[in-house]
């Protein structure tokens, strides 16, 4: 089976590198500190977290994992939370087995556990008379007393944190006012770098110095030629230094896009590893990536397009200059704008003094469309 995955690696599978990250992470939680992780995308934050929590479990801890992608509404929110609180308790003891001692663990939700074909499926429902702001409060206060009555330590992630933002309502402001409470350590994660920053560093916003500040890096670039030597190694397949060297020097010390090369490389090869193979490997990336740059291109407006796109193929020191702006055809304040949105989105930033795009994948497919 080819070991290279677009999935979460499984807990006791090889991964490059993050000993020091995941010792970090343990430590904040060891000492109920909160954390913000982020980075920009794909570069193995919910790996890590994961890996954590898989880790905390051994020590104990009570570990809940709530991703809020997709979250748009209070009431959302609140069930998003207490299903992953009845998700860790489920991971801990059975609901099933213990049953009535869980099912009411929130006065706000129950749990719904139905078989599927592929095993029990854990769903909540309202169990209580409130919906909105109530709802997500009582919640709040749930698990506030949930973490009373565990009496062990408890770690909660919140996955793509930021985007509570877009709830219009004062969710900042409540969930602040009751996490402060919590004895637990939480750790909020995100990939929109700017909006998750604002959150806990502008002095006006609720969560402001409530976490510490944690950065997580590009994967380095010797450890990455180690893994996929590894790897390679391991399940038959020879990849010189200088191969392997080629590969992580195109992922640019992204996880996922490390993942994918080592994974088109494994397809294409039965026993070595060339620099042809690399080169088809790079461009079935581009490829089975063209969807997802796609439907980013694809929800933005013209002039952010016509920015990004002059940014993939010339990233700038002076992006307000005149050549760069008669090449755009933009007015300087449209494209001071528009910038701001790209940045905020995550799709640009200034590197090295040049601004360009986030995502080097992303950049060579807009050279290339
Ligand atoms: N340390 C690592 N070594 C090898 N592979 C990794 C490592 N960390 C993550 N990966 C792989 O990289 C891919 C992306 O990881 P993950 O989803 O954790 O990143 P992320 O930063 O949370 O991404 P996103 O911003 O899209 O949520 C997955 O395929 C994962 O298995
Ligand atoms: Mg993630």
């Amino acid at each position: 089976m080819n070991p290279f995955s677009k999935k979460i690696l499984p807990p006791k599978a090889l991964i490059c590198d993050r000993q020091q990250e995941l010792k970090d992470v343990i430590r904040y939680a060891e000492n109920q500190q909160n954390m913000v992780l982020f980075s920009p995308r794909r570069y193995g934050k919910t790996s890590l977290v994961l890996r954590a929590q898989h880790e905390l479990r051994a020590q104990n801890f009570l570990t809940i994992y709530a991703d809020l992608f997709s979250v748009d509404s209070l009431d959302d929110l609140a069930a998003i939370l207490a299903k992953a609180v009845y998700k860790a308790i489920h991971a801990q003891e059975s609901l099933l087995d213990k049953g009535k001692r869980w099912i009411s663990a929130l006065k706000s939700f129950r749990p719904v556990i139905q078989p599927t074909e592929t095993g029990l499926e854990l769903s909540v429902t309202n169990s209580s008379h409130f919906t909105g702001q109530a709802l997500f409060e009582q919640v709040m206060e749930d698990i506030g007393n949930l973490i009373i009555k565990k009496q062990t330590p408890v770690h909660i992630a919140l996955d793509e944190f930021q985007e509570i933002s877009r709830i219009k309502a004062k969710t900042e402001e409540i969930m602040r006012s009751y996490i402060q409470t919590h004895q637990a350590s939480y750790c909020f994660i995100g990939s929109r770098r700017s909006m998750l920053l604002q959150m806990f560093n502008q002095s006006k916003r609720p969560f402001f110095q409530s976490a510490f500040n944690y950065p997580l890096p590009a994967l380095p670039q010797q450890d990455m030629i180690t893994y996929l030597q590894t790897v390679m190694h391991e399940h038959g397949r020879d990849c010189s230094v200088a191969c392997a060297t080629k590969i992580a020097d195109i992922s640019q010390g992204y996880a996922y896009y490390l993942q994918l090369l080592g994974y088109f490389c494994f397809e294409r090869s039965s026993s070595e590893i060339t620099d042809e193979i690399i080169a088809q490997a790079f461009d079935l990336v581009l490829e089975s990536e063209a969807f997802y740059y796609q439907a980013n291109i694809e929800s933005l407006s013209t002039t952010s397009l016509k920015l990004i796109k002059a940014l993939a193929r010339q990233p700038t020191k002076q992006l307000l200059s005149a050549p760069y702006l008669s090449k755009l055809a933009v007015s300087a304040s449209s494209v001071a704008y528009t910038r701001k949105q790209l940045e905020k989105r995550d799709l640009i930033e200034e590197k090295n003094g040049y601004l360009q795009l986030v995502d080097p994948f992303m950049a060579i497919y807009l050279q290339r469309h």
